[in-house]
């Protein structure tokens, strides 16, 4: 170990290749305090060279690595459960110039979302994919994981955002296609691929991003009813009548209570609701004429709000996006990010509290989500944390419904044994042909997404 840990020092120098264990800590926790690990060292590149010759070493001493951003990921991916070597790739912070002809920018691995947001805006473009960690999630992270987000359902998650991309294999070679050509019908889709690959193809290191036109005026409403169903057929009115819509989200007087309580946060209604549907309209014209009008005509609305300034749309925000926050403060959740086809949504939402009573009948649900992507997010809370049982009665209920297992978050350490419900042997077959190719000592986050090392020996 010491050898190897010299190589390294070698390569990044001795202060990036970090030992002292209060600055290990936060590297070997997730966000959720679910997954705990340990790990001999964090390394930290600041340089593609660098991270080549980090992985060389690495996969010359067969010793696997963790690929980590921002550390915000909630399937267990980012965490070093099996004493990994961590790749902190936050020092890859560079951020080149927008491209205004073509509205594109590349961007290094480690430059956070909030960063890449407010470079777009000052050239007056946007970034197409938004999500509550933009403070600390990463670009690389977010085309590892493909990240979703709050804006799926006008501009598409990740994949659709990435034009190009730096990536490193696992023996050091690189990858590297950042000329930003829109049509590039040249064999395999390589950027593709890496997206949702969660570290275990390679490690990225920078992108070309599409960027989208930044809308002048953003409007948000917020809707509650007291019939799911109305609820649900709303979001259903929403996505084909309000062309501007950017967002649709849902949540449950349950998990606003718990927003409200454990944040001090002011309740939006003076009464009680089912069900809250928070829709943001964002167009060059006003649009919040035409998205009072969409609201005044859905049925079963109990009661709304409208904001038109930022600070108001932001307070309407934080009922829906602080639901992470707040199930945090109830202890380590479980947390189950699904798909349903819209004809089996409702039958999900009203019975998935009931299947988890039958494996942990004092647990608590909550349930919140992307719902005009058919995304809902169940998270389980006064669980043990390896207490799987919880897992597998959600994902088989979803599998059942011929659902996704994983909407947005990906597979991680969390749902590897689960693949086998929403993917054929075929497939499966193919994906570790696909990790036994690019990575045959398993070197790359060996421990997720797929649930046994490649067969090739160690
Ligand atoms: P990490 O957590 O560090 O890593 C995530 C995975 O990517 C790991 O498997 C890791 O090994 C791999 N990885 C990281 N960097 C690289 C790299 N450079 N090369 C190769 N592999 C790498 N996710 C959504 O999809 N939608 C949401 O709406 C959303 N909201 C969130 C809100 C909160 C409050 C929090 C805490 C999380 C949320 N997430 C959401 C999850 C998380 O933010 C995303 O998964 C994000 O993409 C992770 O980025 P990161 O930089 O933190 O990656
Ligand atoms: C969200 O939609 O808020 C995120 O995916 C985070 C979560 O699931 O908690
Ligand atoms: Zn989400």
């Amino acid at each position: 170990m010491l050898d190897l840990l010299d190589a390294l020092r070698t390569v990044v120098g001795p202060e990036h290749v970090v030992t002292d264990p209060d600055v290990v800590a936060s590297h070997t926790v997730d966000w959720t305090t679910r997954f705990r690990g340990t790990t001999p060292a964090v390394v930290r590149p600041a340089a593609t060279a660098e991270v080549a010759a980090v992985l060389r070493v690495c996969d010359e001493r067969r010793t696997p690595v963790v690929p980590q951003g921002g550390n915000t990921g909630l399937v267990g991916g980012s965490v070093p459960l099996h004493g990994e070597i961590v790749l902190d790739l936050r020092r890859l912070d560079e951020l080149e110039p927008v491209d205004s002809r073509r509205g594109q920018v590349t961007a290094y691995a480690g430059v956070t979302l909030a960063r890449l947001q407010a470079h777009a805006a000052a050239a007056g473009w946007q970034y197409g994919v938004d999500l509550a960690a933009r403070d600390t999630a990463t670009v690389g992270g977010m085309i590892a994981t493909n990240a979703g987000g709050v804006h799926v359902l006008r501009y598409g998650s990740t994949r659709r955002q990435v034009v190009g991309i730096e990536a490193v294999l696992a023996d050091g070679r690189v990858i590297q296609r950042l000329d930003g050509l829109e049509k590039d019908n040249t064999g395999y889709d390589l950027a593709g691929l890496f997206c949702g690959s969660e570290g275990t193809l390679a490690v990225i290191t920078a992108a070309r991003l599409r960027l989208v036109p930044r809308p002048e005026f953003v409007v948000v409403a917020l809707c509650a009813f007291d019939d799911i169903d109305a609820a649900l057929d709303a979001v259903g009115e929403l996505r084909r009548g309000l062309d501007s819509a950017q967002a649709i989200e849902l949540f449950f007087q349950k998990g606003l209570d718990l927003v409200c309580d454990r944040l001090g946060l002011t309740r939006p209604f003076a009464r009680r609701h089912s069900a809250y549907v928070l829709v943001e309209a964002a167009a060059n014209s006003d649009p919040t004429e035409v998205l009072a009008r969409s609201v005044e005509r859905l049925g079963g609305v109990a009661d709304s709000a409208v904001a038109t300034d930022a600070p108001t749309a932001r307070a309407l925000w934080r009922y829906r996006e602080a639901h992470t926050e707040a199930i945090n403060l109830e202890g380590a959740p479980h947390k189950l990010d699904v798909t349903l086809p819209a004809d089996h949504l409702a039958e999900f939402i009203l019975e998935v509290e009931d299947r988890v009573a039958t494996v942990a009948p004092d647990a608590s649900v909550w349930l919140f989500g992307h719902a005009g992507d058919g995304n809902i997010h169940v998270n389980v809370t006064g669980v043990a944390p390896d207490d799987e049982r919880v897992t597998e009665v959600v994902l088989r209920f979803v599998a059942s419904l011929h659902g996704s297992i994983s909407a947005e978050h990906g597979i991680g350490a969390a749902k590897r044994a689960y693949v086998g419900l929403v993917r054929s042997s075929a497939e499966i077959a193919v994906y570790r042909a696909i990790k036994c190719a690019l990575d045959p000592y398993g070197t790359l986050n060996p421990h997720v997404l797929l649930s046994e090392a490649p067969s090739t020996p160690r």
